[in-house]
């Protein structure tokens, strides 16, 4: 793993776009593997700065989320895939058809898996794969358990997830209890992994991923045993890690 220390918020999301946005320009058809949450919307706001400037350009790129709620569909706003559009997609070029989310609105969690894993594996897997860091260490919504997941597969998200996540919507409620999610040996299939964190509630999980036991309970530290991951994080994220 290699670390790269970010002195904040802003900084971490320039570094992580910098390496994203160097993918690109390299191979101007990669594939992405994409994540929401709190922490890419900086690197997605400094890329479409980047794409306005006309220094990189998505019209070939193909994205590959993660992960998407169970039982939303697109147009919901607490929809992973709305997220998307409005916080990346639809200020850049990229082709409509290049952009894969897995079927929240499919109720029928194996064909809609099953499905993704699909496209997924026939796309050769993702040049790129950007990641957030739960504070539990869980990686996409594969969340601690007795052992690593496989291909994209149904979620109960944990209590701890729901809380976190709340905060995205207006009642505790109302945070779906179900996710589908990419799994742990489908992340790993990416060429390149690049974590990025920041904060202080991230300090611990990401110790745990980059210096703890490789063990299913922290989803997270299995990519220590990826040959290229990248870990992007600011001083508080980094907090408990040597220097
Ligand atoms: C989101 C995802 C999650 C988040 C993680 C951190 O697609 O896969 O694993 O990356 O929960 O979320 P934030 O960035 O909101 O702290």
């Amino acid at each position: 793993m290699r670390i790269i220390h970010a002195k904040d918020y802003d900084d971490m999301s320039r570094k992580a776009a910098n390496i994203i946005s160097a993918q690109v320009i390299l191979k101007s058809d990669a594939t992405l593997g994409l994540a929401t949450g709190t922490t890419p919307i900086g690197a997605y706001k400094q890329l479409i700065k980047w794409y306005e400037k006309g220094d990189v350009d998505f019209s070939e790129v193909h994205t590959y989320n993660l992960d998407e709620y169970r039982g939303l569909t697109h147009d919901d706003v607490q929809s992973y895939h709305y997220f998307m559009h409005e916080n990346f997609f639809d200020h850049i070029n990229i082709d409509p058809d290049n952009v894969h989310v897995p079927d929240g609105s499919n109720p029928d969690a194996d064909a809609a898996c099953a499905a993704y894993d699909k496209i997924v594996k026939d796309a050769g897997y993702v040049d790129l794969q950007l990641l957030g860091i739960g504070r539990n260490g869980h990686i996409g919504f594969n969340e601690p358990d007795a052992a690593f997941s496989k291909g994209t597969h149904m979620v109960d998200l944990t209590e701890s997830t729901i809380k976190a996540n709340s905060r995205l919507f207006e009642h505790e409620e109302d945070v779906p209890r179900q996710a589908y999610t990419m799994g742990v040996q489908t992340i790993m299939h990416a060429r390149m992994i690049l974590v990025a964190a920041s904060g202080a509630d991230k300090a611990e999980a990401v110790y745990d991923m980059i210096y703890g036991p490789v063990t299913p309970q922290v989803p997270a530290s299995i990519l220590q045993l990826h040959t290229n991951c990248v870990v992007v994080a600011d001083e508080a994220a980094l907090a408990k890690c040597p220097r």
